[in-house]
């Protein structure tokens, strides 16, 4: 009988340190659609736990990544949002920095024979795109082709080139980043909490399996219902799900042991002023579903806090993606140290 993750794991301030060195800063970071970058100049500038990155396409071309803190004093450069920048400028002491990310500029510095400005460009991180996302990773342990694992195969089928980013939309909760997942991971729930998702799809049907950082739930739907009935997660903070007519895909960011921020993209085949309202209709119903999940994230979190919860089983049917989750988890935070 696989038991339930222990309720410290969720409350602890230390283990949120480890999870941000050991476990976020190793890992391929989804940070929304790579055509955000595309011309020369433009920029993302995100969020990983409270580790500030900056994704940025120089004016050479070449797409590069970089923490997003100046070597100076350690101010903030840009802040988060996307656009296009022609130089770095510190808002700080006004340091200035190439999109290529060297230091250019210091302005009112004085004389130091020892100071040589090629010796502080930002530091820089990695990045990828993968069949339109991009990805950035403070030190990874593996490519971004090994974490996506069964994804690739999973997705192969999926035109996701056709779709294009419509809109990006930010929800926060007073919830532990885990106890998210380990609801995004089972439809066990959906009886309980989604009585309108309950009735649109088939539940003695629903199927999860989980194995290679991919968690696959899938359900036929009944008529009416905007999803296609193929529900993903992967290792360790991202997710995937079909709709009639586009994709969505979020990333569940921690922003401490109890709070947790999930940044939404949604794409859609059809972008035509003819299809808006269609497409406002779809992401409101998503969101609906989404938001629906942070009531019972809460009260869930406070009992995992007040000491009054010792873990229990799961359900063998229908909780296989949270037991992966949580092996995967502990192993991961154990080699953490
Ligand atoms: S911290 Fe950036 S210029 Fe001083
Ligand atoms: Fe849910």
């Amino acid at each position: 009988m696989e038991l339930n993750l222990d309720p410290g794991y969720y409350t602890d301030p230390t283990v949120f340190v480890r999870e941000r060195e050991g476990l976020l800063s190793h890992t391929w970071q989804l940070l929304g659609p790579a055509s955000r970058v595309a011309d020369p100049g433009q920029y993302v500038s995100e969020d990983i736990a409270g580790i500030k990155v900056l994704v940025l396409r120089g004016r050479d071309g070449v797409l590069r990544a970089f923490r997003n803190v100046c070597r100076h004093r350690g101010a903030q450069l840009v802040e988060r949002g996307c656009g296009s920048l022609r130089l770095i400028r510190c808002p700080y002491h006004n340091w200035s920095y190439d999109t290529d990310g060297a230091l250019k500029h210091a302005p009112w510095f004085g004389e130091d024979p020892d100071f040589d400005p090629a010796e502080w460009p930002l530091e820089s991180i990695a990045v990828e795109t993968w069949r339109g996302l991009l990805f950035v990773a403070i030190s990874p342990d593996v490519s971004l082709e090994q974490q996506l694992g069964d994804t690739i195969d999973e997705l192969a089928d999926v035109s996701m080139e056709d779709c294009q980013h419509a809109e990006q939309t930010r929800l926060t909760f007073d919830a532990n980043w885990k106890i998210y997942t380990d609801n995004f991971v089972e439809g066990y729930h959906i009886p309980g909490i989604h009585p309108k998702f309950y009735a649109s799809i088939d539940f003695e049907q629903f199927q999860t399996s989980a194995a290679n950082n991919l968690v696959r739930m899938t359900a036929p739907p009944r008529e009416g219902l905007f999803y296609q009935g193929r529900w993903y997660w992967m290792w360790p903070n991202w997710t995937l799900s079909l709709f009639n007519g586009g994709i969505n895909t979020s990333r569940i960011n921690p922003l401490g042991p109890g709070r947790t921020e999930l940044i939404y993209d949604f794409y859609f085949r059809d972008l035509s002023e003819a299809q808006a309202d269609a497409r406002a209709d779809t992401i409101a119903r998503n969101l609906e579903v989404v938001r629906e999940d942070f009531g019972i994230c809460l009260e869930t979190h406070n009992n995992y806090a007040s000491g009054g919860y010792q873990p229990g089983p799961l359900s063998p049917r229908h909780e296989a993606g949270v037991a992966w989750f949580q092996q995967r988890y502990r192993d991961s935070i154990a080699d953490a140290g």
